[in-house]
């Protein structure tokens, strides 16, 4: 496995995903079900970690996710993805849930979800992943705070 990858910047894996919530998407109580949102938020941050890998990625972790607002049939969702730290094989991926009603412009963020996907190699074993470039302090300082709940996940293991 060669660690020799240059660096890529945090911005380059930022990704934005909308869907139009539908009736089929819909709990009980007509509202968006809790696990469709979290299949979108799986599938933007593999998105994410695929764009800074460059490979295949798999989910190994998914903090733990608090709906703070329900997501309604009609609304539609932006899921913003992006790499908040890289380790040897392993990415934290930081991921935004917006709901925007379309007819009234209101936009409210729903929650914020951190998962860790891992690279694999053709033969489907973790392989090296470029190390992550924070190009201003706010990004150094996510990257900071990604390292540590990446530190607290791998204590708790
Ligand atoms: C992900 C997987 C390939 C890791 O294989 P492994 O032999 O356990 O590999 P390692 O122990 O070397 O761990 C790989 C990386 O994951 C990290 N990791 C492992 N468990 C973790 C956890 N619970 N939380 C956060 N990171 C974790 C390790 O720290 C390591 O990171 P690093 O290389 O950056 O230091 C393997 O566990 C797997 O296939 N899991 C199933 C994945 C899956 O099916 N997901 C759902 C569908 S996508």
């Amino acid at each position: 496995m060669s660690s020799k990858l240059p660096p890529k910047p945090m911005r380059a894996s930022r990704i934005s995903i909308a869907q139009l919530m539908q009736p089929g998407q819909a709990n009980n109580l007509g509202n968006v079900h809790g696990g469709w949102i979290m299949k979108l938020v799986d599938e933007a941050g593999a998105l994410a970690c695929m764009r800074h890998a460059q490979r295949r990625v798999v989910t190994v972790a998914i903090d733990q996710m608090v709906f703070r607002q329900p997501i309604r049939i009609g609304d539609l969702i932006i899921l913003t993805a992006e790499v908040t730290y890289a380790g040897h094989t392993s990415m934290e991926v930081e991921v935004q849930v917006v709901a925007e009603n379309p007819i009234t412009g209101e936009r409210t963020h729903t929650n914020t979800a951190y998962l860790v996907y891992v690279a694999l190699d053709d033969d489907g074993k973790p392989v090296h992943v470029p190390p992550l470039l924070a190009e201003n302090p706010a990004e150094k300082r996510r990257v900071e705070q990604a390292k540590e709940r990446q530190e607290r996940r791998l204590a708790q293991k």
